[in-house]
């Protein structure tokens, strides 16, 4: 069972309506009284959150906070593509990251609120510019792409990998799934729901694979600031350098997950000048733009991301600070970024306050390189956590190794438990929600049909690391002891 077709059914992505169902279930508040009233005083916890639980780290939360008072970002602003300096941050990080990206320029980026958004644009770019489009994903996936594709009438076929739902279809299983009408492939470096890790030279053969079939690769880079750094990280600007695939990739990339800050929608795309300008007029058309207010915060956020990318490659974050600076400073060049007159007129006052407003935060160097430790330590405590979190979920779970992954991928792990493969997911959720005061998200809601669940795959669960550890113990206890009794 590697290719599915039938993942969507009468323009409903069957993996969203059971992701919704479990979500509604935990949320109706019949259920929940009677889960807190069988608890005794103990609390529901939740294992399958899927974001990072942690408070945001503080120095960025500082950020905000003196944004909120400066007149250039408590209001918002409206040029579709996005905040200038959000967008030039954007391509200083991935300049710094990559000796590859100087090929991009801003009119290669778009700010966008949310990585879900993207799924929308992208859905209606496919129909406006193609008959019939199909698009292909490698399950288990983040439910949203499939739900985006929806409204569209666009069906999403599915491939799962042949080994176990722990791992990512190989480049010959997604090339299984591909027809004429295919066009385009999503999926990105680390996986939600299952962490898994997606290795250069996988990536080169997928992107190989999508230049082949002329069609697009959707790289999601959502969930994939927080890997642990013994995961080789892949630079999909010198794979598509090397395979001449530039006009194939399509990079997305969104902060609300690993940052804690789920509400605020902050994401950007990086791709083709023609897609990009696209969505920059869907983004106008639907007013539909991130909060200004968000622009200092993922702009430090970016600046220590790449410091901490040179300090691994032993240059000292001073360095990164420089560049990152200048990067973004420089092309602040009104005509270079605008041709329209109106918004030229607006820039020419608006840019000159930025300077001095927004980027007060950033100017003093010395302030900055400490934030930047103290950042640093937010990352890896979180790491920590994630990773002693994972190690306690194997030991309790007793993880068969035979169906996992390997590599420690951020703050989600799918886990297979089999003492719960013969029964009816649904209602085992359903009551153990109910009776034990647990909410997992089990396989359906990342993929394929439940009875596929049910009858081949087993019982498979979204387990997020992110907790405390006593929450996690005392939820993945509870769950134990309710599994074993359950039949
Ligand atoms: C892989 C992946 N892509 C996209 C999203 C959606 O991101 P956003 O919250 O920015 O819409 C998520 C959210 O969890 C995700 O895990």
């Amino acid at each position: 069972m590697a290719v599915v077709k039938d993942s969507m059914q009468n323009r409903v992505y069957q993996a969203t309506r059971q992701y919704g169902g479990y979500i509604q279930l935990f949320h109706n508040p019949v259920f929940r009284k009677k889960a807190i009233d069988n608890l005794n005083g103990r609390h529901i916890i939740n294992l399958s959150t899927g974001f990072n639980l942690r408070d945001c780290a503080p120095v960025l939360v500082d950020q905000l906070a003196s944004d909120a008072t400066n007149p250039f970002l408590y209001r918002n602003y409206e040029a579709p593509s996005g905040h200038p300096l959000w967008i030039q941050s954007v391509l200083a990080h991935e300049i710094i990251k990559s000796s590859y990206a100087n090929q991009l320029s801003s009119k290669n980026i778009v700010v966008v609120a949310g990585s879900c958004v993207t799924f929308h644009y992208i859905a209606r770019y496919l129909v406006e510019n193609f008959d019939a489009p199909e698009v292909v994903a490698p399950v288990p996936t983040y439910a949203g792409f499939g739900e985006n594709m929806a409204p569209f009438n666009i069906p999403v076929i599915e491939v799962v990998s042949d080994r176990s739902p722990g791992f990512m279809p190989t480049t010959e299983e997604v090339s299984d799934a591909i027809t004429k009408n295919t066009k385009l492939i999503y999926t990105g470096w680390v996986n939600n729901p299952t962490g898994f890790v997606m290795d250069k030279f996988e990536a080169k053969k997928l992107l190989l694979l999508a230049k082949e079939k002329n069609v697009y690769l959707m790289w999601d880079e959502t969930q994939s600031t927080l890997v642990s750094d013994e995961c080789e990280s892949v630079d999909m600007w010198e794979i598509a350098s090397e395979l001449d695939a530039w006009d194939n990739l399509i990079v997305i990339a969104s902060m609300s997950k690993d940052r804690g800050i789920p509400s605020n929608r902050s994401a950007w795309v990086i791709g083709p000048e023609q897609i990009v300008q696209r969505f920059v007029e869907y983004n106008g058309n639907l007013y539909s733009m991130p909060a200004t207010v968000l622009t200092g915060l993922v702009m430090k956020d970016l600046l220590f991301r790449s410091m901490a990318f040179l300090v691994k490659k032993d240059i000292e974050a001073g360095k990164a600070y420089d560049t990152f600076l200048d990067l973004v400073l420089k092309p602040l060049d009104i005509d270079d970024i605008y041709d329209k007159k109106v918004e030229y007129r607006f820039h020419q006052f608006l840019i000159p306050g930025l300077r001095r407003f927004l980027l007060d935060g950033f100017l003093d160097k010395g302030k900055v390189l400490a934030e930047y430790l103290e950042f640093n330590k937010w990352v890896i405590d979180g790491q920590r956590l994630f990773k002693s979190n994972f190690d306690m979920v194997v030991d309790m779970l007793d993880l068969n190794w035979d169906d996992f992954r390997f590599e420690m991928g951020g703050f989600n792990s799918f886990v297979h438990i089999p003492i719960l493969d013969k029964v009816n997911q649904q209602k085992f959720v359903e009551s153990m929600f109910v009776d034990a005061g647990i909410e997992i998200l089990p396989g359906p809601a990342f993929g394929l049909q439940p009875t596929h669940w049910e009858n081949q795959l087993g019982f498979w669960g979204r387990i997020t690391l992110s907790s405390s550890a006593n929450l996690m113990i005392e939820g993945l206890n509870r769950m134990l002891d309710y599994a074993r009794k359950y039949r």
